[in-house]
């Protein structure tokens, strides 16, 4: 069976993904430099997967540990989330993103190049398309970037798309990834205060924290908050093998959104989220985020005509499975 690198696979989605992977029957080496990951992540894998975890502890900026993995392992092709995606951080750190992503990104096509490995999947994101109010968005949207965070995604697809024709590249661009995995055993776990909204209602869920903050309800919306389009960590995880499985079959390149297709508000998910953990969670509206959107959802069409992707989970599943994880690392924790 094939054999892939999974740069970044014990972070979020990449420990999804290992999981999908496996259960295709894929054989699969992370590396990760855990910047973003906890050290029990392997462990968990192990436990879920039933198989030995390869894991290289490192950096996808150091040249001599890739040369080394792609002189150990005889790879057939990559999936690359390493990369850092706090918006917000990239504004005050640019220099640092563009090093870790593009940099990054470069350091692993040189290493994939020199040891003839030139099928690669790479992680993009909806951010690429900027602030538009075509909605739902195609995939030929004009790309133009808010944050430095958003430039570094553009410049990682425009750099891949100098690469010749024997390079088969999926290049996928992610919606608003949600959820934790059915064993409830890995999911999202930011260490500080959350970001994005399902990991703080998560908090609010828990106790840890007391209300949402609801950014705006004075958008062109139904409810006036801000619509986006949630797809579950595991359909997203689903679709990396799908790209991957195309890449093998077709080496044929692609360029995908991965969402389901439906938006929902602010208070759809934290009305989701309230029906899921059994208790109705407080709210409070405050003003509008400084360059959020109102909309943001994606035209799934491409993604199932090219790669037979469609995503299966609901906003309900995301929410249970989301809440199933966290209530069990607070158990755990009391
Ligand atoms: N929101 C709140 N309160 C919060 C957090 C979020 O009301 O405490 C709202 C936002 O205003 C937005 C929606 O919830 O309307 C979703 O916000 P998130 O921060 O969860 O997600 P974003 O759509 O802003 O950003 C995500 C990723 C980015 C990526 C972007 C575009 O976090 O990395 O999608 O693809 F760039």
């Amino acid at each position: 069976m094939a054999k892939i690198l999974l740069t970044g696979g014990a972070g979020y989605i990449g420990s999804h993904t290992y999981l999908a992977l496996i259960e295709a029957g894929f054989d699969v080496v992370i590396l990760d430099n855990f910047s973003n990951a906890k050290d029990d992540v392997p462990a968990r894998l192990k436990d879920i997967s039933g198989k030995q975890v390869h894991v290289y502890q490192g950096d996808v900026l150091d040249r001599t540990l890739l040369d080394d993995v792609f002189a150990t392992h005889k790879i057939d092709g990559v999936v690359h989330f390493a990369a850092k995606k706090a918006v917000g951080e990239s504004v005050a750190k640019p220099l640092d993103y563009i090093h870790t992503n593009v940099g990054g990104l470069l350091n692993l096509l040189a290493a994939m190049d020199g040891a003839g490995v030139r099928r690669i999947v790479f992680s993009s994101s909806a951010t690429v398309y900027g602030d538009t109010s075509v909605q739902p968005i195609p995939e030929d949207h004009p790309c133009t970037y808010t944050s430095p965070y958003a430039f570094t995604k553009i410049a990682g697809e425009q750099i891949l798309e100098q690469l010749p024709d024997n390079w088969a590249i999926g290049i996928l661009r992610y919606f608003n990834p949600v959820g934790a995995h059915q064993s409830a055993m890995i999911g999202e776990d930011p260490e500080d205060t959350p970001n994005n909204l399902v990991p703080y209602i998560a908090k609010v869920a828990t106790g840890e924290l007391t209300q949402l903050g609801v950014f705006g309800n004075d958008y062109d919306t139904p409810d006036g908050t801000g619509v986006r389009d949630y797809i579950h960590v595991e359909d997203l995880a689903d679709g990396h093998v799908l790209s991957l499985k195309s890449l093998i079959e077709t080496n044929q390149s692609h360029t995908v959104n991965l969402g389901t297709g439906e938006g929902s508000s602010v208070l759809d998910v934290l009305n989701a989220y309230s029906e899921a953990c059994g208790k109705k969670l407080p709210h409070q509206i405050k003003p509008r985020r400084d360059g959020d959107v109102a909309v943001l959802t994606a035209r799934p069409e491409k993604a199932k005509a090219t790669l037979g992707f469609e995503a299966k989970r609901s906003l309900a599943d995301m929410c249970k499975s989301s809440w199933a994880w966290v209530n069990g690392q607070r158990r755990n924790s009391n």
